[in-house]
């Protein structure tokens, strides 16, 4: 197993600046209102304990574990259900707050699975988005990064369950 540290991509003084500029998008968006914020285990349990704390507005926070990946770097296109929400969201202001959009067959399933719980208004946050690599329609309303096709890790993102202690966003440049 190789100790060589994934190269930067997004620093982490990037990453903070995007958070404080999505966190006081979506506090405007929704002044007035209580947000449910929804964190997609495992991946998005960093950015979502980030912004959560920057938007300055009534907020609760539920978590659902989904899977696609296993220890690959392309998405099985089979989603798994973890880890489901413990209280309904019948008209609640729900924000779904995710890592990445790769293919977008992650976020496809849990629209879909989340809108048939039917919530007030649906709306989702990415911090990552690759749009060359999207293989469905989607809705992304709050978007930080878009990137290319590489395979990032860090910042709560793994390969093989490693690396998402790492502060900043990193490329894999050799095998690990
Ligand atoms: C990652 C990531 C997203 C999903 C995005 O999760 O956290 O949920 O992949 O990929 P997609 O757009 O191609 O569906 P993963 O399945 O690796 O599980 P994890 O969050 O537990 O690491």
């Amino acid at each position: 197993m190789s100790h060589e540290l994934p190269k930067v991509l997004i620093p982490e003084n990037k990453i903070k600046q995007k958070i404080q500029d999505l966190a006081t998008e979506i506090a405007f968006d929704y002044r007035g209102k209580e947000i449910t914020a929804i964190c997609v285990l495992k991946g998005s349990y960093v950015f979502f304990a980030d912004l959560i704390r920057k938007i300055d507005l009534p907020l609760s926070c539920e978590f659902i574990g989904l899977s696609s990946y296993g220890d690959k770097t392309e998405s099985s296109g089979e989603v798994k259900l973890t880890l489901d929400l413990t209280e309904p969201l019948q008209g609640r202001h729900v924000i779904i707050i995710e890592d990445i959009v790769d293919s977008g067959l992650t976020m496809q399933y849990l629209v879909n699975n989340l809108k048939a719980r039917k919530p007030a208004t649906l709306k989702v946050c990415t911090l990552l988005h690759k749009p060359d690599a999207l293989q469905c329609e989607l809705q992304l309303d709050y978007v930080g990064f878009k990137l290319g096709r590489e395979f990032v890790v860090g910042y709560g993102l793994d390969y093989a369950g490693r690396f998402r202690n790492l502060p900043y966003i990193g490329i894999l440049e050799h095998e690990h």
